[in-house]
């Protein structure tokens, strides 16, 4: 499957870096939401699930994880791990978190507010559905 990263532009700072992000700029849609996993216990998974319609993209502000995508034919696992780095993550394609550093801070920018009618939590009936809209 097909992994799309968004690189953002960070603008030259002697103080720091900075990382602007801007809405249907640097991200292909309105946001609507932002939510933050702030330090993950790193033994354990994050995610396990799909998405019907939303669209998010996902950067390691600080720290890195590893996330397996899956779109219900291939896999892939990529490293998370650059604050300037986005990774878009598309309606139907599982994604799971694990390999969390202890200073992982992920920030999450959605297309939708929360709706929990719009995961897909169970593993078989992902399956199906991806399959069937193939
Ligand atoms: P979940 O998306 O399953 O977390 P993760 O993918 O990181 O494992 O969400 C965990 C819980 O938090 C679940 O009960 C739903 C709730 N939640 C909200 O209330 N609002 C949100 O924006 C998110 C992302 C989750």
């Amino acid at each position: 499957m097909d992994v799309r990263w968004i690189t953002f532009t960070s603008p030259p700072e002697r103080r720091g870096v900075l990382i602007p992000i801007e809405a249907s700029r640097d991200v292909p849609f309105e946001i609507k939401r932002v939510y933050a996993v702030v330090r993950p216990d790193p033994g354990l998974a994050r995610g396990a699930h799909a998405h019907r319609a939303l669209t998010q993209v996902m950067v390691a502000l600080a720290g890195r994880c590893d996330v397996r995508l899956d779109d219900g034919e291939t896999q892939v696992v990529v490293a998370l791990d650059d604050p300037a780095r986005g990774l878009l993550l598309e309606p139907m394609v599982w994604h799971e978190m694990t390999g969390f550093s202890t200073d992982c801070v992920l920030l999450v920018l959605a297309a939708d507010h929360y709706d929990e009618a719009d995961y897909i939590r169970d593993r078989q009936e992902f399956l199906k559905a991806a399959r069937s809209s193939k």
